[in-house]
C-alpha cells in the first residue's frame, strides 16, 4: 500500500465534496483550502485538511508553499495524426486562402492522406509521445477523436491506436468516433453514400470491437448539415455512443440545435453564436466547450464566453489539439487565453478546464476536483501568490511537478 502525505500547500484548489456540473454563476465559485495537506493512498485522494491538524505519515512531501490543483481535463483533442502541417501554416502567412490550400491538397484531407500511409505502430508511438508531453504540462485526462481516417480501415486504425493509448497511458483516455469530419474525395459528389458508409459499415465495425465512447460530427457549411448531423448522431446513439459535436466554428451551422436535439454531452467550438443560439444552449443539458486556441490560430473572433456563461450555460474549455487549427495541446495556454481573450475569470477558467472538462468526458467521478476517492492526478505549482496568477503569468511555466495516480512519471 502506498501512502503519501503532501504538506505545506499554500492553496489546495478546487476542493469539492460532491462535484456538480457548473453552469452560469456557479462557474465563479472555486473552493479553496488555505495552508493545507492532502493524503494520497494507492494513487487516490484519501483525505485533506489544514496544517493546524496534520496527520503523521511515513512518506511526506513538503511542497513549501506551492499550490495544488487537479490536473487539466482536456475534453476535445485530435491528438492522433500522422504529420504536422506547418507548410500549410506558412502558406497561410503568405496569403493563400483556405480554398487555395485545400486545392494544394491541404486541410483535413491532407491529414487523411498522410494517415492512410502510416502504420498503427507509428501512429501509436507519435501520439504517445505527444500525450506524455501534455501530461508534463498538467493534463490528467484526455479525449481523442478519430476523423483523419475517413475510410472504414483508416477510421478503425485510428480508433485502435486510441484504444492502445487507453490501455498503456496512466491517465484516463476517452475515444470519439469522428468519421463525419469531412467528405473524402471519393464521395465529394455523393454525400449520401458516405453517410451510408458511416452508419451501416463504420458504426457496426466500431461496435464489434467496442472502440468508441462518443460520436462526433463536424456540423458546418460545406461539411455536414444540421439534418445530417442529427441522423449520424442518432445512429451512434443506437450503439450507445453519446454525441460531442463540432458546432458553430465558422458559421451559424445549426450544430448547437443539432446537439441539443440529440441530447449531446457537449457542443464544441462555438466561435459563431447569436443570442437565440446561446439561449438554446443555456436552457439545455449540453455543455458548451470553448476552444480558444483554435480561434487564435485561425485568427477568428474568440468565442463569446461571457454571453454564454451569463446566459446560464455550462461551459468547459479544451485544447482542440490538432495539426490544422490548434497545433498545441497546452491547457495552461488555453486557461490563460480564456481569461485574456474571452474575459473568463480565473476561477471560471480553472473550473471549466477541470471539473466541467471532466463532465464533458463522463469522468466526473474520477478526475477534475480535489475529492476523496478521485485519482490523485495533481498539478503542484511553484510558489505562486494567488489563483489569478495562473492565467496572468501566461508565458511562465508555473508547474513544479505533476502527479499521476499519486506518482511522478
Ligand atoms: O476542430 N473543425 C474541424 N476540425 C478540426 C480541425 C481539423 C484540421 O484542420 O485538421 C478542429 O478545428
Ligand atoms: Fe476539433
Amino acid at each position: 500500500m502506498s501512502n503519501l502525505l503532501i504538506t505545506n500547500i499554500h492553496q489546495l484548489i478546487n476542493v469539492r465534496k460532491h462535484p456538480e456540473l457548473l453552469r452560469g454563476e456557479a462557474l465563479e465559485n472555486l473552493p479553496v483550502l488555505n495552508n493545507a495537506w492532502v493524503q494520497i493512498i494507492n494513487g487516490r485522494i484519501a483525505d485533506f485538511g489544514t496544517m493546524d491538524i496534520c496527520p503523521d505519515a511515513t512518506e511526506v512531501l513538503d511542497i513549501k508553499g506551492g499550490s495544488i490543483l487537479p490536473c487539466w481535463c482536456d475534453s476535445h483533442t485530435h491528438a492522433v495524426f500522422a504529420a504536422s502541417r506547418e507548410d500549410e501554416f506558412v502558406d497561410k502567412l503568405k496569403g493563400l486562402s483556405y480554398a487555395e490550400i485545400a486545392a494544394k491538397g491541404g486541410g483535413i484531407l491532407n491529414s487523411a492522406n498522410k494517415l492512410a500511409l502510416t502504420t498503427e505502430d507509428v501512429l501509436y508511438e507519435q501520439a504517445r509521445k505527444r500525450i506524455l508531453e501534455l501530461i508534463a504540462l498538467g493534463t490528467g485526462a484526455i479525449e481523442i477523436k478519430s476523423g483523419y481516417g475517413l475510410s472504414l480501415d483508416a477510421e478503425l486504425k485510428m480508433l485502435r491506436v486510441i484504444r492502445r493509448l487507453k490501455e498503456h497511458l496512466p491517465i484516463p483516455v476517452k475515444a470519439t468516433f469522428l468519421g463525419a469530419h469531412a467528405y473524402p474525395v471519393l464521395f465529394k459528389e455523393d454525400h449520401e453514400s458516405y453517410i451510408d458508409l458511416i452508419i451501416n459499415d463504420m458504426l457496426p465495425a466500431i461496435d464489434r470491437e467496442q472502440l468508441a465512447d462518443y460520436i462526433d460530427v463536424f456540423c458546418e457549411e460545406g461539411f455536414f448539415s444540421q439534418e445530417e448531423t442529427i441522423r449520424i448522431c442518432e445512429a451512434g446513439k443506437r450503439y450507445g455512443l453519446k454525441a460531442k459535436i463540432h458546432a458553430n466554428q465558422l458559421n451559424l451551422s445549426g450544430g448547437v440545435q443539432a446537439g441539443v436535439a440529440v441530447n449531446a454531452v457537449s457542443v464544441d467550438h462555438l466561435e459563431t453564436m447569436d443570442e437565440a443560439t446561446i439561449n438554446i444552449l443555456a436552457s439545455s443539458n449540453t455543455i458548451g466547450t470553448l476552444l480558444p486556441t483554435a480561434a487564435y490560430f485561425l485568427r477568428m473572433p474568440f468565442q463569446p464566453a461571457r454571453s454564454i456563461i451569463d446566459a446560464g450555460a455550462a461551459v468547459a474549455i479544451a485544447s482542440d489539439y490538432n495539426p490544422g487549427s490548434s497545433p498545441s495541446g497546452n491547457m495552461n495556454t488555453v486557461v490563460s487565453m480564456s481569461c485574456i481573450q474571452m474575459k473568463m475569470l480565473p476561477e471560471e477558467a480553472i473550473n471549466a478546464a477541470t471539473i466541467n472538462g471532466a463532465f464533458a468526458m463522463g469522468l466526473e467521478k474520477e478526475v477534475g476536483s480535489i475529492t476523496v476517492g478521485k485519482r490523485a492526478n495533481l498539478i503542484i505549482t511553484k510558489p505562486i501568490p494567488s489563483i489569478a496568477y495562473i492565467p496572468y503569468a501566461f508565458g511562465s511555466n508555473l508547474i513544479d511537478r505533476v502527479l499521476v495516480n499519486g506518482s511522478e512519471l
